[in-house]
């Protein structure tokens, strides 16, 4: 469409003007060169005074400089996670939340600045938070009953109560299943909410890698026995200790680990294995097992997301775990990723930093202040 012939009395400030976004032109030094009405109301600033300076200082979003280098070195609009791209604003006592998008400005094919635009998305952040709350409050209600049921069952089935026939032992070892199914449900969701609300910390401490290798992989050593599923341990001696919070970073691993054992079958072999590089420990959990299609790799990190197909049992979970532990490794400030080859088998690996002296991080959703 050809801008020039917009019908009167419409040009391009009618345009820019009525957007619902906060919009800035700046130049390759990152300073302002032109915004709209909504950015000089919401950032109570005038054009003629934000004019020349750069816009990390006038929004006071130190966070800008970083995505505007990132946008001028790649050339191409801004493609940073969510978490990355939204910040939380505080005016007249109010906080709000945006979205940032950047995109580079060329002229005769040559970078010459970037738009960057500014969406409110504080309503939906207010939905989210509605419903991390509820998550929260109903898994914890779940959780008082089912403690009630399971130690009704274990009575039970000790013959506390009397006798049982044969199939009433079935029936209750059903329900015992799953109640510790429901279990470990209500676990993940409630370490999701705390996740999600931003409210716990990782307290990274010097951990040593083999008592947090054991540690993960003991409770599943029976279960790959009766499996028939080797599980072997590679470490070489003498590796540092990691800065991670012991707890969670067990959950991390066991989690890989249980999931491998899910998709391996009998005569397959489980492989935990760990590697220093520089300032990392790379961690990795290999297995022979069924594999995941490439299309699904991204997905598969995404809460609620599992893959069906054949050849894959039903497997009890909801599409947690994976989702839980990639906010567990970007809160210790590493990396998760997937190997998989269908049928051959899957690598997920990990990175943790190496224990450098006395630090702790925030998770990365955590509410952040704009600069
Ligand atoms: N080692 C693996 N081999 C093959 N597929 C896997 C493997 N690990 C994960 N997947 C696939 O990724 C999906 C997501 O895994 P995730 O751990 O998030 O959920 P889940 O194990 O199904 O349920 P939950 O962890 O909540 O109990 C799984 O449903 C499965 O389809
Ligand atoms: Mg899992």
């Amino acid at each position: 469409m050809d801008l020039s012939k917009l019908p009167e009395p419409v040009n391009l400030d009618t345009i820019a003007n009525n957007l619902a976004d906060a919009v800035f032109l700046v130049d390759r030094e990152m300073e302002v060169v032109w915004m709209n009405k909504i950015a000089e109301e919401f950032f109570h600033i005038s054009m003629q005074k934000a004019k020349g300076n750069k816009l990390a200082e006038l929004t006071a979003i130190t966070k800008l400089e970083d995505l505007l280098n990132e946008v001028f070195e790649q050339q191409t609009a801004l493609k940073t996670s969510y978490e990355e791209a939204s910040v939380k604003v505080k005016r007249h006592d109010q906080r709000y939340f945006f979205k940032i998008a950047i995109n580079p400005v060329f002229h005769e094919e040559k970078l010459w600045g970037a738009l960057v635009q500014f969406t409110d998305v504080t309503r939906f952040h207010e939905m989210e938070k509605i419903k991390t709350d509820f998550v929260s409050i109903v898994s914890h209600e779940f959780r008082t009953p089912l403690t009630t049921i399971i130690v009704g069952v274990e009575m039970l089935k000790e013959g506390m109560l009397g006798d049982l026939t044969p199939r009433g032992k079935e029936v209750l070892e059903a329900i015992g299943s799953d109640c510790e199914r429901l279990n470990r449900l209500i676990d993940n969701l409630m370490e999701l909410s705390r996740i999600e609300s931003g409210t716990i910390y990782v307290e990274a401490e010097p951990t040593d890698v083999n008592d947090l290798v054991q540690e993960a992989v003991r409770p599943l050593r029976i279960q790959s026995e009766q499996q028939g599923v080797e599980l072997i341990t590679d470490l070489p001696p003498e590796l540092p200790p990691v800065a991670a919070d012991f707890n969670k970073a067990v959950w991390v691993l066991a989690n890989l680990v249980g999931n491998a054992m899910r998709y391996t079958d009998k005569g397959g072999t489980i492989t935990v294995q760990v590697r220093q590089r520089g300032k990392r420990l790379f961690f990795s959990v290999q297995d022979t097992g069924s594999g995941i299609p490439k299309e699904h790799q991204d997905k598969i990190f995404r809460k609620y997301v599992q893959v069906s197909g054949p050849g894959r049992k039903g497997t009890g979970g909801v599409g947690l775990g994976l989702a839980i532990a990639k906010d567990i490794v970007m809160a210790h400030g590493g990396e998760i990723w997937v190997d998989s080859e269908v049928g051959e088998g899957t690598t997920f690996t990990f990175t943790f930093p190496v224990y450098q002296g006395n630090e702790s991080v925030t998770l990365p959703n955590a509410e952040q202040e704009g600069g």
